[in-house]
């Protein structure tokens, strides 16, 4: 009889946004004609920009047409979005050649399709709390995972030391689902860590654009060192509203190396493999993005989602709930009121005044305690949700 992939019954029973999205859909049945105030999984809610819906419709008229028709596409992505995309990192300051870019279907779905490149017998470490894909994926897999816990303490950033050990290490900056940003010093010590001890940095760079904070590093190229020993994977989700359109972007430097064998060239092997690349109609759309006018766009849409977080932070603010994140990250990472669980908590606002949230815990058993708001809702949801979280919170809370 053909034995399953065994590692399927370490999984805890439902990924983290399914499960909210189930007790979601129970809340409205019951209550059929209430409103939900969303601002659980980091979803947009803003159409696409102009600049790319118009190359959307071009792209469709394109495959209208025998002259302009598009089949297969190159499965590591289109010259034209490549080089638009080494031409970003350039503006940045960060010297990336196109064949270095590989185009994907979006940051999720690539971070768990990286674990390819790497032995499973290597131990992956995951800061915690922590994207929980990060480790569903890993344990899939079956591979050993080092929870590295953070805290309020050290910022929910923490760096290695003496003890650490890792193969893989997952860094996510600005955090998801804390909001927290290394600075350019802190990266500089995991990359050094990681150059030491052999080990590959998977960057998650999927909240880059919302930095705001001139400081902070946007890549973590940026950082001498990380060519060799880093992969960066970044999406046009959030940066974009693409999270139904499907984009995003991988770096893999063609100095990164690991007993011999070149990642660069073993992911463009697992790529003409496994895909046949992004649609070219996506692909089209993604480049848009990347011209002047789309830039332009997309940071008015940012600035929006910016102006919900200040809301949100500022609704804290007046009754003294401690929070990070909001600034340079489109989450904010509250505290749940004195010795409420964060499921908790989520059931408790759900139910007093329809507002949805992701509960800390969901993130690993350090987020226990917290609670986590995305700020990619519409204004007036998140003014009327601020509203009413000020309004309970000021109450009193009930025992736990
Ligand atoms: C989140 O809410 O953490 C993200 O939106 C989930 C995702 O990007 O897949």
């Amino acid at each position: 009889m053909l034995k399953p992939n065994m590692y399927y019954g370490n999984l805890k029973e439902s990924y983290l946004f399914y499960h909210i999205a189930q007790k979601t859909k129970a809340y409205l049945q019951e209550h059929p004609d209430a409103h939900l105030y969303r601002m659980g999984i980091g979803d947009v809610s803003l159409p696409l920009c102009d600049a790319v819906v118009k190359a959307l419709h071009e792209a469709v008229d394109d495959q209208a047409d025998a002259a302009r028709f598009h089949g297969y596409m190159p499965e590591c992505g289109a010259p034209f979005l490549r080089e638009a995309i080494a031409e970003y990192y350039g503006k940045h300051g960060v010297s990336v050649t196109a064949d270095e870019v590989f185009v994907s279907s979006g940051a999720s779905d690539e971070l768990g399709d990286l674990l390819d490149l790497f032995d499973r017998g290597s131990d992956a470490l995951v800061i915690e709390p922590a994207y929980p894909a990060y480790v569903d994926a890993n344990v899939m897999a079956g591979r050993n995972i080092v929870h590295l816990a953070s805290s309020k303490e050290n910022g929910f950033l923490p760096l290695p030391d003496e003890n650490t050990k890792a193969d893989i290490i997952y860094l996510c900056s600005p955090n998801n689902p804390t909001g927290a940003v290394f600075s350019r010093e802190q990266l500089a010590q995991w990359v050094r860590f990681a150059n030491e001890n052999g080990a590959v940095i998977l960057f998650d760079a999927a909240y880059e654009a919302f930095i705001e904070d001139e400081t902070l590093p946007h890549s973590i190229f940026e950082i001498e060192g990380a060519k060799t020993c880093a992969i960066e994977i970044c999406s046009l989700s959030k940066t974009a509203g693409f999270t139904g359109t499907r984009l995003g972007y991988t770096v893999i430097p063609k100095t990164l190396c690991r007993n011999g064998m070149n990642l660069n060239e073993m992911w463009v092997r697992n790529r003409t493999t496994k895909t046949n690349g992004v649609s070219y109609i996506i692909q089209k759309g993604g480049a848009a993005v990347f011209t002047d006018e789309g830039q332009r766009q997309i940071h008015d849409n940012i600035q929006i989602y910016k102006n919900n977080a200040r809301i949100l932070m500022e609704a804290l603010d007046s009754i003294g709930i401690w929070y990070c994140g909001g600034k340079n990250a489109p989450y904010i990472w509250m505290k749940c009121p004195d010795n409420m669980g964060s499921w908790e908590f989520f059931d408790w606002i759900l139910n007093e005044i329809q507002v949805v949230g992701t509960p800390g815990e969901g993130f690993g058993a350090c987020g226990e305690g917290y609670f986590r708001f995305s700020t990619f809702g519409s204004p007036e949801d998140t003014k009327e949700a601020a509203r009413r979280l000020v309004a309970l919170l000021s109450k009193e809370k009930p025992i736990s």
